[in-house]
Order: C-alpha cells, then structure tokens, then sequence
C-alpha cells in the first residue's frame, strides 16, 4: 500500500508493518528543504499510522545520503533545519533503521546516527568531512559520534573529515549491522522485521555510553587540542570540533546539542567556510571542459613516456599507480636505468607509506617497459613527452612520434613554457596534440593543467580529461601563453618577491609574511627546495627576449652562477647545514643582496608583513584577470583552482580570484595603483580588473560562464 508522498525526494510506502523511507534526490540525496521537510512529514506519518512498527531510511541511487545541500550554505535557513530532523527521528517512539550504502556523509552520516540501528554495506562510505568545508556537524554529530563510538574515534572522524567503509565502521561501532550482499534495501527491511519481531525498543544514541569513561575522554579531547594548536595552520573549525566534544563530555546531551549548534554557526559566519566551499565547487566546475561537452574520450590502454627524468618519472609512476602500462623511450642505457631507478624509488615510498602493497608494487613495475627505440610506442595511446625544455629537441621528438604513433595516438607535451601552437604545426597530425603540464612530484600533486592548443581536436581534449579522472588529478583547461595559467601567474608574484628584497625586504621576511597567510612555505623556500637552477635555465633562454626596460632583479642569478641551488647544495637563499631539510638565514647571501641593492642604487627600506602581502597578492590577483581577460583560463575559479593545486594557496581562502572578491576588488585596484610609481611597467591594472571595479562586479560573476574561448577573439597581445 502507498502513502501520501509528503514530497517528491521522499517516498514513505508501507512494506508489512515497516515504513520505508526512500529518498530519492539526485545526484546524491543531499539533504536539501525538500528532502527535510519530507523526513519529518514521513515520522509524522510513521508516529500517528499504528500499522506501523518500525522505520527504514534508506537512498535511492548510488548513495545513501551524499549531506547536507551545500548549495544552502550561506543562505537564510528554511524551516525544517537538519537538527529539527534528527532529533524528531531520534525521539521516535518506533525503532528507526537507517540502511546505508554508497555515501553517508556529513548530514547523511547525522541521519544515520540519529536513527535507532544502523546497517551498512561493506563499501559504504560513512565520515563526518564538514571540517573540509570549514565546518564542523551541526545536527548532533558531535554529541551522537562520541557516545556512540568514543571521543578519540569521534574526534579521528571529524578532525580528519577521512571516511571510513562499512567494515572499518562495524569495527568501531559506528553501525550495527554489515550487509551481506548489495540488496541493502531488501537486507535492510528484514532487519527491521527482525526488530519488530523481537520487540526490540527505540534505542536513542543519546543514551549510548562511549562517553562513559571520563578519563579517557578527557584524554583524547587533550590530545586532539594540542594537536589541532599546533598542525592547523589557521584554521578555524578544527578548534570548535574539539569545543564541541568537550560540550558532549560535560554536558547533558540537549545543553550539548546547543553548544554545538553555537559553535556550528560560528563556522557557518566564517569567511572559511566561503573560502573552502567555493574551492569544493570549483573543483567540480573545472572537470566539465566545454570542448569535451559531446565528445567522447579515445581509449587508453598504453601510455608511452619520451624522457625518464624528473617528470617523466614521475608520470611514470601515477599512470603504473593508476594501472596503466608504460613504455618510457630514453637517450641511452644509463639515462634509461636512472629513469627506472627513479620509479623503483618512487613506487618503494608508495609501499613505506602504506598506500600500496608489496603485490601491488611488483605489478606496477611489471606494467613498466624501457626502450631506447621510438618503434616502441608503435601501440601507445597516448605518448607524454617530457625531455628537457627546448624547442628544437621538442621538436625533433615530435618529428619521430609522427613518425611511429598509431593513427590517432594522442600526442602530449609536457613543457612548462613553451609554444605548443609550434610544436603541433611541426607534424602532420597536430589535432592529436595537446599539453598535459604535470607537477613536481607528479605521482603526488593534484594539478594538471590540460593545455589546448588552438587545433586540439574535441575528442583530444575528452581524453585528456579522462585521463585526469583515471589519475584521480584536478584538471584545469588552460590555453596556450608563456606559462600557461600557473607559471604565467607564479612568474608575475615571484617577480615581486625578488623586487620586496631588492627594495629592503629580506628572503625570510617575505617567506614569513606568506606563512602567515597560509601559505605552507614562502617562496624563497620553495625555490630552495625545488632548486633555483630550474629558473635560472629558464631566465638564461629567455634573456635574449626580455624587455630591456622592464626591472630585472639580479639576486637569484648571483646564488646560482656561485652554484647555491638550495637544499640539494646544501646552499640556496638559506644555508642547510648537514643536509638539514629546513633553512637557516646565511650573512653571505644577505651580503649578496646589499650589493645588488647598491648596484642597481636603492636605498633599503623597511616593508611590514602586510606591505608584502599586499604587493604578492596584488600581483598574483592582477596577472589572474590578465589570464582570464585573454582567455588562457576559462573562468576565474580556473585561477584560484590552480593555484590552491599547484602553487600552495591556503585553501581556506578559496584562491586568488576568490580573495580578492573578498576584500573588494576595488581595493586590490587602489593598490596596484598606489604601487605603480614603484615599478610602473609592471604595476599596469588589468583591462579586466578596471572593468569589473567600473561596474561594481565580482569575479564570481564570471564563474558560469563554460565556453571555450575563440582563439580569434582572443585578447592575447
Ligand atoms: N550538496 C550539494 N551538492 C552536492 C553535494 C552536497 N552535499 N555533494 C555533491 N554534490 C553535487 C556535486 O557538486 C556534483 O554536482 P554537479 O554534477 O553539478 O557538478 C554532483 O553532486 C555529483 O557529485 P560528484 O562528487 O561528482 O559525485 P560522486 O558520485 O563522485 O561522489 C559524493 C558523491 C557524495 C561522495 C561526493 O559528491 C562528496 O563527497 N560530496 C560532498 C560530501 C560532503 O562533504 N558532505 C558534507 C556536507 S555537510
Ligand atoms: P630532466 O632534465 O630531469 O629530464 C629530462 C630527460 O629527458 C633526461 O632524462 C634526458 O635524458 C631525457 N631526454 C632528453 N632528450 C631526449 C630525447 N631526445 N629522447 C629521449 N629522452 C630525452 O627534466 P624534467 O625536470 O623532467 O623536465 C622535463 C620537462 O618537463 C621539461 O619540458 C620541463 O619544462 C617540464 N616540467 C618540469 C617540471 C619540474 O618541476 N621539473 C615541472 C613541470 C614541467
């Protein structure tokens, strides 16, 4: 028999004297107004009918219940609110069985540990993961998780925001019940006849007793303090996570459903939580290419690789990781060996670290192939080129590739800077070819940057996103320029960081100045540890082309021609003494930095934190309107997802694009002008920054626009 549908996302039918309740919101029964106000009518329903005897929550689709609609975020709530929702499923008289499959996450996850019993298939996936958002759980989460399993594995839950699966969750006493098979439906309803059958009472999670010992509580609350105090750099909820659990232990369950709601909306009013959530959409945003809109990716079932170096290795080893056989083409045996050697050695630290098995291990090595020949990649693909960053030897690469590949082996490359227009118009196929810019160590960064090249065909573009997919990388469309969206953009603030120093900042001031606003490291320390000889190759090729009007700083050039790379040197902006991994400042390099200051004839001068920050910012945000002005990225968020996957930006303020929205852009504007006598070649606002502040626009405005740019419209000088 069915019931009245109380809404459309939610389907209260009575099986026997069970009342299912199916919600049904695609894409992943987030728990929006609908989905709310539905659950409470469905309780209603299920308190006042007599027929019924038990209740089963459960999804319909791939997921139990994704969370809350995060969508809603930020917006005036509508009545019911999700605390409203758990505690009217809590208070019911009749037992509540939540089935649970595909995700239960955050709200989804409260649902669940509102209800009386909990079942789960094995590969469910159940976690609290709000602290990624810059939240915390909001409707009871906090109280319910640690009675029910403990403060420390409450707190491991929602500190981590990781997820746990089904059998990790029956372990801890998270849910009740494994299922069987993946009928969680079907298993799910003959639990609650089950119930019935035995009487069993409406056993409420408020009155569990994983709190009970008060020590141990107190303990793991202690713990988690220190070290949320002392790892996260800055951040806000993790703290009101730790609060909350400690409301849980002192306080009676309804005081502590207070605490937390407070605490929840302390979370919900920082700019945090903007920050963190718009970075979560945009990074769903930048998956849909416009050009791969209709088209379908080329298979890929062999990948070649043209240079085992840094890069090529590291290619190497996240395509084996991902299951894909390799065949890397090397210049000779030695190069061939110490191309191999970096894979074993990367593939080794997998196993360390427990992110594979031994297993594992010996099968990505045995999908591994090294050749010296190209005929090689006869059967490849897809081929990744990555030897050294020169034109000519790009080229003659090219040439062979053109010469072995199979009819429609996409053709990548993975040149940092270079012109890809150029290299494709070398072949006879150049609609095969594209950029695929990985980054340093590419087995672990998440970025990468598809470059399209302007005759990369659609299907090209698909597969290059569905590659990203099968690597599990962030994928960002970008368009041809000198340094594409990333390094373009990079080059822009790094050149302001050498202009601070030779203008009276010191490397470790400004390396200060980015940590504290969230940077992991400063920018002289990244260069240390990335080696400063990667740059000083790419200043020396482009000398001959540099405006000789435009300020050149010579700093970073005196370190390298004295062989002082950084870390590897034991030397670079920083000394590190024994092989330290972190620098200490060197008076020989300061010595360095106060005779370029006299030879270019400036008088030092003092910067504060926030003068630095500043000129960084305003540089880093001015270059990213340039790169969407021209088109080279697709949409503001484009920029900050790159930079917050590439470049170290604190995630937590969203990206460049997105904090400049945030202070105003008319105040960035006001500073690139106040800077400009400073350096007035460089300090030239943007065409579309001045046109945004003109018309009293966002970038976000910007953000829903999904069409590629036409190269023949583009603004590109
Ligand atoms: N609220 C609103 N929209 C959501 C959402 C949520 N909680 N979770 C996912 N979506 C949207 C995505 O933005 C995407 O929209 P799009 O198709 O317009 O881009 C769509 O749902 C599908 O999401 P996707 O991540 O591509 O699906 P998936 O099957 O790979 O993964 C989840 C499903 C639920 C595991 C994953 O989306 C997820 O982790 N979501 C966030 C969960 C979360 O943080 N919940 C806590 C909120 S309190
Ligand atoms: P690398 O010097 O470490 O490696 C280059 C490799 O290419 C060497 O092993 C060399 O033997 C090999 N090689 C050169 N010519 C060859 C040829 N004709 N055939 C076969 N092999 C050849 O350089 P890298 O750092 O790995 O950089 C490779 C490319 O990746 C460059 O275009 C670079 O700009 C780009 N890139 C580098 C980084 C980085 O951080 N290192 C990041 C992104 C992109």
């Amino acid at each position: 028999m069915r019931l009245d549908r109380p809404t459309e996302s939610v389907r209260p039918e009575l099986q026997g004297n069970v009342l299912l309740i199916g919600i049904d919101n695609p894409p992943v029964n987030a728990l929006d107004v609908s989905v709310r106000r539905g659950l409470l009518a469905a309780l209603d329903l299920a308190q006042a009918d007599p027929a019924v005897r038990a209740v089963l929550i459960h999804g319909r689709g791939r997921n139990f219940i994704g969370g809350a609609d995060i969508r809603e975020f930020g917006k005036p709530a509508q009545q019911p609110t999700l605390p409203e929702v758990c505690n009217a499923i809590e208070a019911c008289s009749k037992p509540v069985i939540a089935a649970i499959h595909g995700a239960a996450l955050g709200g989804g996850l409260e649902v669940a540990l509102a209800a009386h019993y909990r079942l789960a298939t094995a590969d469910a996936k159940l976690g609290l993961p709000e602290v990624q958002l810059g939240l915390m759980p909001g409707a009871g989460g906090t109280q319910r998780a640690p009675r029910l399993v403990g403060a420390e594995a409450a707190l491991g839950l929602m500190l981590s925001g990781r997820h746990l699966d089904g059998t990790q969750a029956m372990a801890r006493g998270l849910v009740d019940r494994l299922a069987t098979g993946n009928d969680v439906w079907a298993e799910g309803l003959a639990y609650a006849r089950e119930l019935v059958a035995r009487n069993a009472p409406a056993r409420r999670t408020a009155n569990a007793t994983g709190l009970a010992d008060k020590a141990a509580s107190q303990a793991a609350i202690d713990a988690a303090r220190a070290s949320v105090q002392s790892a996260a750099r800055g951040l806000f909820s993790p703290l009101k996570i730790v609060d909350a659990v400690q409301a849980a232990v002192d306080l009676p369950f309804d005081e502590g459903l207070r605490t937390e709601r407070a605490l929840f909306l302390q979370c919900m009013d920082s700019p945090q939580r903007a920050g963190l959530i718009h970075a979560f959409f945009a990074e769903k945003a930048v998956r849909k290419a416009p050009e791969a809109q209709g088209a379908s990716a080329r298979p890929i079932r062999h990948v070649g690789i043209v240079g085992g170096g840094t890069m090529g290795a590291g290619i190497a080893v996240a395509l084996l990781d991902a299951g894909l056989p390799v065949t890397m083409v090397e210049r000779d045996e030695a190069a061939l060996a110490r191309g191999r050697s970096h894979i074993e050695k990367a593939v080794d630290a997998l196993v360390a670290k427990g992110r594979i098995n031994v297993q594992a291990r010996s099968d990505a090595m045995a999908r591994f192939t090294g050749s010296l020949t190209y005929d090689a990649l006869a059967t490849a693909d897809l081929v990744i080129e990555a030897v050294f960053e020169d034109m000519a030897v790009k080229q003659a690469v090219f040439a062979e590739l053109d010469r072995v590949c199979k009819p429609g082996a996409v053709l990548a490359t993975n040149t940092s800077y270079l012109d890809i227009d150029t290299i494709a118009a070398g072949i006879s196929r150049p609609g095969d070819v594209l950029g695929l810019h990985f980054f340093s160590p590419a087995h672990v960064m998440k970025l990468l940057e598809i470059v399209v090249a302007r005759q990369t065909a659609a299907d090209v573009v698909a597969t290059a996103f569905a590659l990203a997919a099968t690597l599990r990388k962030v994928p960002v469309r970008a368009g041809v320029c000198d340094g594409f969206i990333g390094n373009r953009i990079l080059a822009a603030y790094r050149h302001i960081a050498d202009c601070l120093v030779e203008d009276g900042a010191s490397p470790s001031q400004i390396d200060r100045a980015a940590r504290t606003f969230g940077y992991p490291m400063g920018p002289f320390q990244v260069t240390d540890l990335a080696g400063g000889d990667i740059g000083w190759a790419t200043r020396k090729r482009k000398a001959a082309s540099r405006d000789p009007a435009a300020r050149y700083v010579h700093i970073a050039d005196r370190l390298c021609e004295r062989g002082w790379f950084g870390q590897k040197t034991g030397r670079g902006y920083y000394l590190y003494p024994q092989g330290a991994r972190s620098g200490v400042p060197d008076p020989e390099v300061d010595a360095i930095i106060a005779a370029e200051r006299a030879r270019a004839g400036v008088v030092a001068r003092d910067f504060t934190d926030e003068d630095i920050l500043r000129r960084y910012l305003a540089a880093m945000v001015n270059e990213g309107a340039n790169v969407v002005f021209e088109g080279i990225a697709l949409r503001p968020l484009d920029v900050d997802v790159t930079l917050l996957n590439g470049y170290g930006f604190p995630r937590h303020r969203g990206g460049p694009m997105h904090y400049a929205d945030s202070v105003g852009l008319p105040r960035i504007l006001a500073d690139i002008q106040a800077f400009a006598p400073e350096a007035p070649q460089f300090w030239r606002p943007s065409p579309l920054l001045l046109d945004l502040v003109a018309r009293g626009a966002t970038f976000a405005s910007l953000n829903h626009r999904a069409k590629a740019p036409d190269p023949s419209e583009s603004h590109h000088a």
